[in-house]
């Protein structure tokens, strides 16, 4: 048995939340992270028949029966996982009849997974009927997309237009849009059901005056979503107050999707 400490998946999850606390996007416990994992792989550093805990949820998500997770700890401080991932992050497996997860690894003070646990099985179950390849979910409290739903219009189409615009780059990155939720309560099912459903449209969902959920195939490429997003809100808030001269135009977005051969969300630009 290969030592854990060195698999990928943990070294790329501490990688990811130490990065994401240097943003200043997790203060304190905020954020959370699950990656789908290969069986096979984590055959070779961990005794997966070796169950530490049962965990009952209360949720139905046989959709994921079997499947293997690592997933940051509740109440757990991104910039403390690198050094000690064993104690803030866990490996769970969910159960054959959807409504518990074994506890395999981590969490090694007595901890549990996050708070927000509904939102990503949900999530995750929505993002893998699109997409077979999915495996990321991040959530987290970045600084500037929270600040833009204080003074931004929150339909689904002004948030994205007003992204897209801010950074060339924008449109070819989610050219599908941001999905956005008004406040609601977190850490439940409710949010977790709403956020899944917009997840069957988006890989990227804001959640007002709170943060955001980014999806994909790794943690690359879904912290980079992310990334991508903060960066246009960031420019946003830093020009607002003052009077715009030009932007780029709906015909400038449209040669930009052509040129990346993208497809800009349907009815999102003018005609
Ligand atoms: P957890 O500590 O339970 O992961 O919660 C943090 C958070 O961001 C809640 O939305
Ligand atoms: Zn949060």
């Amino acid at each position: 048995m290969k030592e854990i400490l060195n698999a990928p998946f943990v070294k790329q999850m501490c990688k990811l939340t130490s990065n994401m606390y240097r943003m200043g996007w997790d203060e304190r416990n905020g954020g959370n992270v699950s990656f789908l994992l290969d069986q096979e792989v984590v055959k070779d550093y961990l005794d997966i028949n070796k169950v530490t805990k049962r965990i009952p949820i209360n949720l139905d998500v046989k959709f994921l029966s079997g499947k293997i997770f690592i997933v940051t700890g509740t109440g757990k401080y991104f910039k403390n996982v690198e050094d000690d991932p064993s104690v803030n992050l866990g490996i769970i497996r969910v159960w054959e009849e959807g409504n518990g997860v074994d506890l395999l690894w981590g969490y090694e003070d007595g901890g549990a997974p996050t708070s927000e646990l509904p939102s990503h099985l949900m999530t995750h179950i929505e993002r893998l009927k699109i997409d077979p390849d999915h495996r990321v979910v991040i959530h987290t409290h970045a600084t500037n997309i929270v600040a833009m739903t204080f003074v931004h219009d929150l339909t689904e189409r002004e948030f994205t237009r007003t992204l897209w615009q801010m950074c060339t780059e924008c449109m070819v990155v989610f050219p599908d849009g941001v999905g956005v939720l008004p406040w609601m309560l977190c850490g439940n099912d409710e949010i977790g059901q709403k956020t899944a459903e917009k997840m069957k449209e988006y890989r990227l969902v804001v959640w007002a005056h709170h943060g955001i959920f980014g999806t994909g195939r790794d943690i690359d490429e879904t912290f980079g979503l992310i990334e991508t997003v903060e960066k246009s809100a960031e420019i946003f808030i830093k020009i607002m107050h003052m009077p715009i001269k030009q932007t780029i135009t709906d015909e400038q977005l449209r040669t930009l999707a052509k040129a990346f051969c993208v497809t800009p969300k349907s009815g999102f630009l003018n005609n």
